[in-house]
């Protein structure tokens, strides 16, 4: 096991160049499932890719993987079952439904577990792929589904514009036949990016990125060629790690495009964001910042995967800031840690009031989840002294080479072995 090692209070400069999405990458790896023949490129190489990967593989496709390039080929036998060693470690493997049930007429997937930010069920996937024929039973911890006739096209009505049930049944809606009407679908950029690929195969999609999109089904679909957007949030985790520790860093693959909420509550605080390019941010940030509300939405809101990082850089503004997270029911628990490191924040319900302090102090903290580690990253480059942060494979799952991409900006990050047996 490792952690991280961070001696803060260093000011970060220079260059550092933002990954490919993981939320895009990881349907569009799947919706390799609908075709004989995937290339995707700009896939970031985090533990939740390579999980991808390996669940593909177990199913009989043939993958190789190599400098973020993914090509991946339809094997012979095809095994329609995700299976419960890969799908707990990962619950986007619930995105393999969608696609193997239009592909192949059936799938058996393993229900994902529970999750560290909330209950995260998947009953409005199953209602709504049950809209388009399927027929669906919940046995042993599994979800067994099937389609002999295939899918038919349906109207679908989500009762939460949520982000995996849009791409589950965009995919699903695809190859099935006639045309599909999704409403109140999620309209998030990671869902854009997953329509483009699809298209550029010959898929028959209108309204992505809005909150009804128009599926014509098509028998099959030709081989994907697609580059993956810039991660959003690790743009945005770069911004909240220039904002707590100061400095001046130019960001490059910056998706200005579809950070506008970010960008307008970062600089509300008082950092500087600046255009260079359609590609490149110039952030800056010097002295006290200003206490800014956020509440968390769907997009275009402010998203919720980019709440930790913010409160960490809001426990060292001037004043108070009020925190409400509305999309997952359990998503506090960076709250304890950064109590850890001398902040000042109360819970009530879904909301924190996090009331700013001189300084933050280095201590041993324990990652819980991906944006919460990354969260007491941010706090640690602020905070005076050594912060130790474990459990650091929950990072690994989202952000790739993140303290080397630190330490070329100047932070005194390191990973070393645990001394702990976490
Ligand atoms: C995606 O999760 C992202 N994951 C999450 O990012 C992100 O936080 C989330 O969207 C919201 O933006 C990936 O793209 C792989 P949802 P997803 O379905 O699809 C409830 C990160 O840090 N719900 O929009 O699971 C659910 O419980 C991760 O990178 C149901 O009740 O999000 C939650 O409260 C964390 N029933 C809300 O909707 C359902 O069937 C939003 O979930 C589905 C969802």
């Amino acid at each position: 096991m490792y952690k991280f090692l961070i001696k803060g209070g260093k000011l970060l400069n220079g260059k550092v160049k933002v990954s490919g999405s993981k939320n895009a990458s990881l349907p569009i790896i799947f919706a390799a499932i609908l075709t004989e023949d995937a290339v995707i490129s700009n896939v970031p190489d985090l533990r939740d890719t390579r999980t991808a990967i390996s669940l593909l593989k177990d199913m009989g496709f043939e993958a190789e993987f190599d400098n973020n390039k993914l090509h991946v080929m339809k094997g012979k036998r095809i095994k329609t079952e995700a299976d419960y060693e890969l799908v707990r470690t990962m619950r986007a493997s619930v995105l393999t439904l969608g696609p193997l049930l239009a592909r192949f007429g059936k799938a058996r997937v393993s229900l994902p577990g529970g999750c560290a930010i909330g209950a995260r069920p998947v009953d409005l996937h199953l209602k709504a792929l049950s809209k388009l024929g399927a027929d669906i039973k919940i046995e042993h911890g599994y979800i067994n589904a099937v389609a002999s006739n295939g899918l038919k096209g349906a109207e679908i009505v989500f009762d939460f514009p949520t982000v995996g049930g849009t791409e589950n049944l965009l995919m699903a809606a695809v190859l099935a036949k006639g045309k599909t009407i999704i409403m109140n679908a999620a309209k998030e950029p990671e869902i854009v990016d997953l329509a483009r690929a699809l298209k550029r195969a010959g898929a028959i999609i209108e309204g992505e990125g809005t909150d009804t999109i128009e599926v014509e089904g098509v028998d099959s679909i030709g081989p994907i060629n697609y580059t993956v957007m810039p991660d959003r949030i690790e743009a945005g985790t770069f911004v909240a790690c220039v904002a707590a520790a100061g400095g001046e860093v130019i960001i490059e693959e910056f998706p200005h495009d579809v950070l506008g909420a970010v960008i307008d509550k970062f600089k509300d605080a008082g950092v500087v964001i600046e255009k260079i390019d359609n590609k490149t941010a110039f952030v800056k940030s010097e002295g006290k910042l200003r206490g800014t509300d956020i509440t968390t939405e769907v997009y275009p809101g402010f998203p919720t995967d980019m709440q930790a990082q913010f409160m960490a850089v809001m426990c060292l503004a001037d004043g108070v800031s009020v925190i409400k997270e509305t999309i997952f029911e359990n998503r506090f628990q960076h709250v304890l840690e950064l109590q850890r490191l001398g902040a000042d924040i109360k819970i009530d319900g879904n909301t924190a009031i996090v009331r700013g302090v001189d300084r933050l102090i280095g201590a041993k903290v324990m990652a819980t989840d991906l944006r919460a580690s990354a969260s007491l990253v941010v706090a640690g480059l602020a905070a005076e002294n050594t912060t130790e942060i474990y459990r650091i494979y929950h990072l690994e799952r989202g952000y790739e080479n993140l303290e080397m991409k630190l330490s070329f900006l100047g932070a005194d990050i390191e990973k070393v072995k645990s001394d702990r047996p976490y």
